[in-house]
């Protein structure tokens, strides 16, 4: 076991250094010449005009890969989309129909719940596209069009690789969606592609700069007994994947919140010397997240902020930051999650946790 773990004391650790080559793998077999070809998966050259909506459905980190994608796929297609757990859509009665594009998202692929919700809108007439990682797998097999992850083999309970190609498999599919769009010039798909190009290179550098400072911040985290994470938009959903991945390995309870829902609930939690990590890759909002985030810190909170290089904000309501390369506002979630994979994972590490096997937990979950 120690071979596979190549030198790494836990295969999510080794997962997580292996995000740079995974995300290369992901990308170079669908980039032809600097542009995008998905045509592999079976998507039509110009699918957009095929569909009147999207619903994406999964579960657990997958899920909360669909969930940044419906905040990119309907701010880059303008087609709406709905995002659900598979176990919930699977027992209401989802309005689906021949205009609608289902996409399943996977790691493994036998998700029994994600599984039954394809069938079901299936039945209904919809096509199926699946993001998975499991080659020949159940949900590969009965899906109509397959876009594989292609992050590698995934040990780990804690997804943090397979998670990554996921949102940059989403990434693809909002510029190639974009691409079809009439009101969109080929500069505007050229510079979101060379963007993509660049996610492998700059996720390497991602984890360089984050580990010393993460474990530093790590030592602090593992006496808590409550973190909470806030973002707003997409950086919500980064948030909740934040929260899930220090809670499913470390025990520590987390939570994640909508930053301006805060004040309707949370706020009551936050004394002095609670933690908080405050999401803010988002330029467009992030003046309303730093003033949740001075809210945090008012009431005592030991504030955390992620956001871009080159943001402006006051220094004074930060105790720790860590900032992102430069990158659009759509893509640099991918590297944001970086810190707050290696977050969980140095965390439960003083924790003396089993982090590759937290307790009550399963790769994968094939009964309901
Ligand atoms: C389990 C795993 C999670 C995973 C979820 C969905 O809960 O522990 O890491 O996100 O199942 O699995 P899937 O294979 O469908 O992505």
């Amino acid at each position: 076991e120690m071979a596979e773990k190549q030198g790494y004391e836990h295969f999510m650790l080794k997962e997580i250094n292996e995000q740079p080559e995974s995300l290369k793998w992901l990308l170079q077999d669908r980039l032809q010449a600097g542009k995008l070809d998905l045509s592999e998966s079976g998507l039509k050259s110009d699918w957009l005009s095929d569909y009147d909506k999207i619903h994406v459905v999964a579960c657990g980190t997958a899920y909360h890969s669909g969930y940044l994608a419906k905040y990119l796929l309907e701010d880059m297609l303008k087609l709406p989309v709905e995002v659900e757990v598979a176990s919930e859509y699977r027992y209401r009665n989802p309005l689906v129909n021949d205009k609608t594009l289902m996409i399943v998202v996977s790691q493994s692929g036998e998700t029994a719940d994600t599984l039954a919700a394809l069938r079901l809108a299936k039945s209904k007439g919809a096509d199926v596209l699946a993001l998975v990682n499991g080659r020949d797998s159940s949900i590969a097999r009965e899906s109509d069009m397959v876009l594989y992850l292609n992050a590698g083999l995934e040990i780990a309970v804690a997804s943090t690789k397979a998670y990554t190609n996921m949102v940059a498999a989403f990434y693809m599919l909002a510029v190639d969606g974009m691409r079809q769009r009439a009101d969109i010039d080929a500069e505007t798909v050229k510079k979101y592609t060379n963007d993509l190009i660049r996610l492998p290179e700059l996720s390497r550098q991602m984890i360089k700069q984050s580990e010393e400072k993460i474990k530093e911040i790590a030592r602090s985290y593992a006496e808590q007994k409550h973190i909470f994470f806030i973002g707003r938009n997409t950086d919500y959903t980064l948030a909740l994947e934040g929260a899930l991945k220090l809670k499913e390995i470390s025990y520590i309870h987390a939570e994640a919140y909508p930053a301006g829902e805060l004040k309707h609930g949370t706020l009551a939690l936050v004394e002095e010397g609670v933690p908080v990590v405050a999401l803010g890759s988002r330029t467009d909002i992030f003046n309303k997240l730093f003033s949740n985030l001075k809210e945090v810190k008012a009431r005592g909170a030991d504030t955390f902020l992620i956001t871009m290089e080159g943001q402006n904000y006051e220094k004074e309501s930060v105790d720790h930051v860590f900032e992102l390369p430069q990158l659009n506002q759509y893509f640099a979630g991918l590297l944001a999650i970086i810190p707050l994979q290696l977050l969980a994972y140095y965390t439960a590490l003083v924790c003396g946790k089993d982090i590759d096997q937290p307790r009550n937990l399963a790769k994968s979950v094939t009964v309901e």
